[in-house]
């Protein structure tokens, strides 16, 4: 049986363009955001301090985007300023921090130092020059103590913070605020003909010519649409285009576009933030013990002062599961018997399409 026939050509020209980590060369819409970051960043160009600037909007809107774009064109521009891009739900603590920071600026001997010690060396180097320094998902940080150093300690630097939340920067410590100065930037879900362009350019990056009927792409559009997210559309142009690709066709229709938003439907993540505390509490304490089995992630979280009865715990961690927050591995016949793996599960936001 011809169980691997290819059926033919693939519907995708540049598969990349639906990465999640793509970066297009232009970010349409966001021209102004960008001028403001731009005009925060250009007094560095004189090796004179540069402003900071507070970057909050929901998902899925191009901070990120916006931002990684402004820095790809500040490196095409100088060498002069050095700069750091963090993402902050990867590196949430203060140590890892320091680790990125050390690896941008290329020192490796950073084993067996201290947190102090890492930024006294990312200091020294910044301070011959300039350097920007975004911090993306700021809200992740477990610590922002070394914001205060980074303010007080860096000369000439911008400092770029992105967040989902508003409310982040209104309840910071007030001494790091009010040393910070930074200025708000708001990113603005797009309106329905800006959604549109941004798709319609990815579709023809990613797909040849009459591939898309022209209903089927305007049904994702909507969709993206109503949820103020750009990436809920490209998860279902890929996911459009593929089960169009498994039956053989040489177009993406109507009705692929409503298989692939059933599939975006069943395998949605809710939102960490519409989490209660307790199950954040838990999810934080799975996050940081993942892999390990269920009695020491109970024990973890113990002591970082969680209350509830491990029977209680339990059910929580199954609650998490449904969800898929989480995921859980049953291990039998080890030495202890059988036990239960605990795992983060998925990052949010369909970032692993
Ligand atoms: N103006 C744009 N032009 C091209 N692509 C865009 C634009 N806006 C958003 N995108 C795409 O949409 C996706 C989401 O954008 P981005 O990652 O910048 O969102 P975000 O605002 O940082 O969201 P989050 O708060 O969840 O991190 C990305 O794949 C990005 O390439
Ligand atoms: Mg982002």
């Amino acid at each position: 049986m011809a169980f691997f026939e290819t059926g033919g050509r693939s519907l995708f020209r540049n598969p990349i363009g639906l990465d999640y980590d793509y970066q297009p060369k232009v970010v349409k819409y966001r021209e102004m955001e960008m001028r403001q970051v731009a005009a925060a960043i250009r007094p560095l160009f004189q090796k004179r301090s540069g402003r900071n600037v507070f970057i909050f909007g929901p998902s899925g809107v191009g901070k990120t985007v916006a931002v990684r774009n402004l820095l790809n064109e500040l490196e095409q521009e100088t060498d002069e300023i050095t700069q750091f891009y963090i993402n902050c739900w990867k590196s949430d603590t203060t140590f890892k921090v320091l680790i990125e920071l050390c690896n941008t600026i290329n020192y490796k001997f950073t084993q067996n130092k201290r947190t102090e010690e890492l930024f006294d060396i990312v200091k020294k180097d910044v301070n011959k020059g300039a350097a920007v320094f975004v911090f993306d998902e700021v809200d992740k940080l477990d610590d922002i103590d070394f914001l205060y150093s980074l303010v007080e300690d860096v000369f000439n630097k911008s400092i770029i913070l992105i967040t989902n939340h508003k409310d982040w920067v209104v309840n910071l410590d007030s001494r790091i605020k009010s040393r910070l100065t930074a200025e708000m930037l708001e990113f603005r879900p797009y309106d329905l003909t800006e959604t549109r362009g941004v798709l319609q350019e990815r579709l023809e990056f990613v797909f040849g010519p009459n591939v898309w009927d022209a209903d089927a792409f305007e049904a994702i559009v909507q969709k993206a649409f109503s949820a103020q997210d750009i990436r809920s559309g490209l998860y279902l142009m890929k996911e459009a285009a593929s089960i169009a690709e498994e039956r053989n066709s040489g177009r993406v229709e109507a009705s692929d576009v409503a298989s692939a938003m059933a599939k975006l439907d069943e395998f949605s993540i809710k939102r960490t933030d519409e989490l209660e505390d307790e199950s954040r509490f838990v999810l934080n304490i799975v996050r940081k013990n993942s892999g390990r089995k269920i009695g020491e992630v109970y024990n973890a979280y113990r002591e970082a002062g969680g209350e509830m009865v491990y029977k209680t715990f339990q059910r929580r961690i199954t609650k998490l599961e449904e969800d898929r927050f989480i995921v859980t591995e049953k291990i039998t016949g080890g030495v202890e018997g059988t036990t239960t793996l605990v795992k983060f599960g998925s990052e949010k936001k369909l970032t692993e399409f």
